[in-house]
């Protein structure tokens, strides 16, 4: 059925210049060309976005004896936005949706002066979220992944990367890519699988024997079956060396399949670089990669994606080089990093991080939520991410008439509805 959505706040449609590409820069702040004042109604035909007009050039073409409110008639769903605004619907580029267990005490050791990796070397941290994970079953994960999802959804994401990685055995890596293909066929969310098998050693392999298993076992395995689209690699001292996880990108080239990449997360290792050089779709954490890194990163079209959560739930300083990014045109993205440490789904709280704490225009924060991630996850002639005419219909209505409003509510869900592919995906009650 077609959708129109009347009486729009401002619009952030963000469909400037070639909508497949990102924007960077201060272009990210330009409101006149990425956001249309309020006033305009949005025509949705079979889940894309037919046009966007004024609100009453749109009532008297296509519903002259419309008189107001929500309603179903004459074939179209009609939505009164209430002079809300209207976002592209959220693009969360890095998400580890999938895992059991509970690591809740683990703040507490944080507090007392351990830091990530300590916590890793007492037994905590990934390995005990795959101990826990390796227990449950296809159909535990699957509905806690579910749940997970749906939260997600009444925040207002629309597209989700969910990664694998608390399994390290060929058998609880495919249950959990399994259960993220089932999400990808019966989820309205538009979900995308991600192989992260090198995301810590297991404890009853050596070093070299898991990296044989991860190439000779574990990547057949997941090209055979069609399990991901992005192989994912921990790249960190400690973890993944840059000469293993250039490996083990290499090797998952040769069957055709993509990268994103954990990089420089803690330190700068050369792993932005590196993501830039295999030619990834992205590096994500990114905290302390160099100024060349990022400007080769934006040259080779590797999106360097920022996860504020995470040193924010680690208790460390969120002083990323983000308004850097924009002075000096650097593409950047930000994504939830939902992990068993930082359990939020919520993008608008990311984007809050960043404009409460950071300084960041709303705005920018948006298009870094929005159409840059969506760049780095579809291919161009499937490109979500913006609204901008032709392009299929996921968005939001937010609680605040002004664009600036979706980022401003930290701890509160300030989505009104959510629309993917032209359906009305929920209904949250306002603020
Ligand atoms: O991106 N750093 C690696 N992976 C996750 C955290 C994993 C965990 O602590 O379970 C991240 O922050
Ligand atoms: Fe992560």
């Amino acid at each position: 059925m077609d959708v129109i959505i009347v009486n729009c706040g401002e619009i952030a449609h963000l469909s400037s210049g070639d909508v497949t590409k990102p924007i960077s820069g201060h272009k990210m702040l330009d409101k006149d060309s990425l956001v249309y004042p309020k006033g305009k109604a949005i025509l949705i035909k079979d889940g894309h976005i037919s046009s966007i007009l004024d609100n009453d050039a749109i009532i008297d073409e296509y519903i002259p004896w419309y008189v107001g409110g929500n309603i179903i008639n004459n074939g179209y769903n009609i939505v009164d936005a209430g002079g809300n605004a209207i976002t592209p619907g959220f693009v969360d580029s890095h998400n580890h949706l999938v895992w059991s267990g509970d690591r809740s005490n683990e703040l507490s050791l944080r507090q007392s002066g351990n830091s990530y990796s300590d916590i890793a070397k007492l037994g905590g941290g990934i390995k005990k979220t795959v101990k826990k994970t390796r227990t449950s079953s296809f159909s535990q994960l699957l509905s806690k992944a579910n749940e997970r999802l749906e939260i997600a959804i009444m925040h207002g994401t629309t597209t989700l990367e969910a990664k694998s990685g608390y399994g390290l055995c060929n058998e609880t890596e495919e249950i959990i890519l399994k259960v993220i293909s089932s999400l990808v066929e019966n989820s309205s969310c538009n979900v995308f699988p991600t192989w992260l098998g090198a995301h810590d050693f297991p404890d009853e392999k050596s070093r070299i024997e898991y990296i044989d298993e991860l190439i000779n076992v574990q990547l057949p395995n997941i090209y055979e079956n069609k399990l991901a689209k992005w192989v994912d690699v921990f790249c960190e001292p400690g973890w993944f060396t840059t000469e293993e996880t250039e490996l083990i990108v290499k090797e998952s080239q040769l069957l055709g399949l993509k990268s994103r990449l954990h990089v420089d997360e803690f330190i700068d290792s050369g792993g932005l670089t590196l993501a830039a050089e295999l030619g990834s779709s992205s590096g994500d954490h990114v905290a302390f990669s160099n100024d060349e890194s990022r400007d080769l990163a934006t040259r080779a079209g590797t999106m360097q994606t920022f996860l504020p959560g995470t040193p924010y739930v680690l208790g460390k300083d969120i002083d990323l080089p983000i308004q850097r990014c924009i002075d000096e045109s650097w593409t950047f993205s930000i994504a939830t990093d939902f992990n068993p440490n930082y359990q939020s789904l919520s993008m608008p709280f990311i984007g809050s991080l960043l404009s409460h704490r950071l300084n960041i225009s709303p705005l920018a924060s948006l298009v870094a939520s929005t159409r840059n991630p969506a760049t780095s996850i579809y291919e161009p002639a499937e490109m979500r991410g913006s609204l901008s005419i032709g392009s299929p219909a996921d968005l939001n209505i937010i609680s605040s008439s002004f664009i600036d409003g979706w980022c401003q509510t930290p701890g509160i869900n300030p989505i009104s509805k959510t629309i993917i592919d032209g359906l009305v995906v929920n209904s949250n009650k306002c603020i």
